[in-house]
């Protein structure tokens, strides 16, 4: 059985924490768990009217397969459950196991160095300018089919910024020992081999 390995890799939304997490695991054949999609689960169910707490105690892995979670609507909803500290509370010993799996795992959030897996072999911080990461999840929202503007992108970029950074329990910041990579003047196959280098690195030591 191969000893766990967590590569943890935080940062605000859109910043491009998905992709590498995605291509660091493809290329060192890890599991990945994007974390966002536990708080958008139960954000979902709350806008259906449930209470957060009881959703987040009852999640299953079919909530996860709501196509709506990917929506903005779901994004702010998210944000907002993620400030109850017994919805945080509820999601944490699914991450922390998933993390410690044989075989090795990259988890990516808000909170995955500084919280859930502050062992992590390998901890990242991917960040971008806020107007860079309100063009990237526009152009994405717009492939996706939905229409909006920059100004309403960046509006809520920021406001989800400052929900996430100003929370009492488990706000986003660097990890002390996280390496960050500021994606703002990145393009993907840069920050991703950028990333990759990093893990590489810590993988052989
Ligand atoms: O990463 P994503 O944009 O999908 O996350 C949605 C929201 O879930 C974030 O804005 C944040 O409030 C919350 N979240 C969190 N901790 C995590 C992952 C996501 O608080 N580890």
């Amino acid at each position: 059985m191969m000893a766990p390995f967590t590569v943890a890799i935080d940062g605000p939304a859109a910043a491009g924490k998905g992709t590498i997490s995605r291509a660091v695991a493809a290329h060192f054949g890890l599991a990945h768990l994007d974390t966002g999609l536990l708080y958008r689960a139960v954000g979902a169910r709350m806008l259906l009217g449930e209470d957060p707490i009881a959703a987040a105690q009852s999640l299953v892995a079919r909530d996860l397969e709501n196509p709506d979670l990917r929506t903005a609507d779901v994004a702010q909803a998210a944000s907002k459950v993620a400030v109850i500290p017994e919805v945080r509370a509820a999601l944490l010993d699914f991450q922390r196991a998933f993390a410690r799996r044989s075989g090795g795992a990259v988890l990516d959030g808000r909170d995955i160095g500084t919280v859930i897996c502050p062992q992590a072999e390998v901890k990242l911080f991917v960040t971008a300018s806020a107007e860079v990461r309100a063009r990237r999840r526009l152009a994405e929202l717009a492939e996706r089919g939905f229409e909006t503007d920059f100004d309403t992108v960046l509006a809520d970029v920021k406001t989800r910024d400052d929900r996430d950074m100003n929370r009492a329990d488990a706000p986003l910041k660097p990890a002390e020992d996280a390496e960050t990579i500021d994606t703002s003047e990145l393009d993907v196959d840069a920050a991703i081999a950028a990333a990759i280098s990093i893990v590489g690195a810590r993988k052989a030591d």
